[in-house]
């Protein structure tokens, strides 16, 4: 399939292409800190080998291929070593939540995040091949954070998280999406060219900016609030109210451009 001249000049679809297939692709170094968390539940290290693993190499995979075929120009592999050289360090089980629980709730918030990033991009992308691979991704992010949240709750029966330490948890983990993980990821994507771009380069500042807008136009708030919250549903309305009302103040302040009309 030849490319769309509108896909190759657009910066913000290579940067958002290249982000998704570096992060993606680095699953494997998270599978095996999570196998030594879980190395006693097999279910857990079957799912995580047999179907998490898999489905986000692919991820990965679909998303290099198309930049391959799109900016054959852009050096993957070399910006990809660059970018693993930096994240790698940070998949190192000394940095995983302290409680088998809490690894899985906050799980649950990166495949929300995901899940999300995913469904405004597909809203977004200007053709159906790209719209039809961010579907795919969206729809494999929320079968995986199912699954996260059944483990979570698997192991929330034995270690009994409150409602304040389970939110700390959730808070904690949806800044480091933002900041550290698309943050290593965009690092050397300016760097890495045979030949110039076919587009004007954008600083992180510009990429996370755009982005902000474009989450702000085609974020699902509502579907969104629902993921986030259920880890905390306690069933008692006075407690879950206020619960609710604050994640849906977190996921918007996940794109600080989201208003309060979103
Ligand atoms: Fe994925
Ligand atoms: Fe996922």
């Amino acid at each position: 399939m030849a490319a769309e001249p509108s896909v190759r000049s657009n910066a913000f679809i290579f940067y958002s292409l290249a982000t998704v297939s570096f992060i993606e692709t680095s699953v494997p170094e998270f599978v095996s800190t999570l196998n030594q968390m879980y190395g006693e539940d097999d279910e857990m290290r079957v799912w995580l080998q047999e179907t998490w693993l898999p489905e986000e190499v692919e991820h990965g995979r679909l998303a290099k291929d198309y930049i391959a075929r799109v900016w054959p120009e852009f050096e993957w592999q070399a910006a990809y070593d660059a970018f693993l050289a930096r994240y790698k360090p940070r998949c190192d089980v000394q940095y995983m939540r302290p409680s088998l629980a809490l690894e899985a709730l906050s799980r649950c918030v990166t495949e929300t995040q995901t899940a999300m990033i995913y469904r405004c991009l597909e809203s977004y992308m200007p053709v159906e091949e790209l719209k039809q691979m961010m579907h795919k991704l969206s729809s494999e992010e929320v079968g995986h954070y199912r699954y996260f949240r059944k483990t979570f709750d698997r192991y929330n029966a034995v270690e009994q998280h409150g409602v304040i330490s389970r939110l700390r948890t959730m808070v904690a983990r949806s800044e480091l999406v933002r900041d550290e993980d698309i943050a290593f990821a965009f690092e050397p994507l300016n760097n890495f060219w045979r030949s110039p771009p076919p587009f004007e380069t954008m600083t992180w500042e510009a990429f996370l900016e755009m982005s902000g807008d474009i989450m702000k136009r085609y974020m699902p708030v509502e579907a969104a609030t629902r993921m986030m919250f259920k880890p905390l549903e306690t069933g008692s309305w006075w407690r879950d109210r206020p619960v609710k009302a604050l994640m849906s103040f977190m996921v918007k302040r996940q794109y600080p451009q989201l208003g309060s009309e979103a």
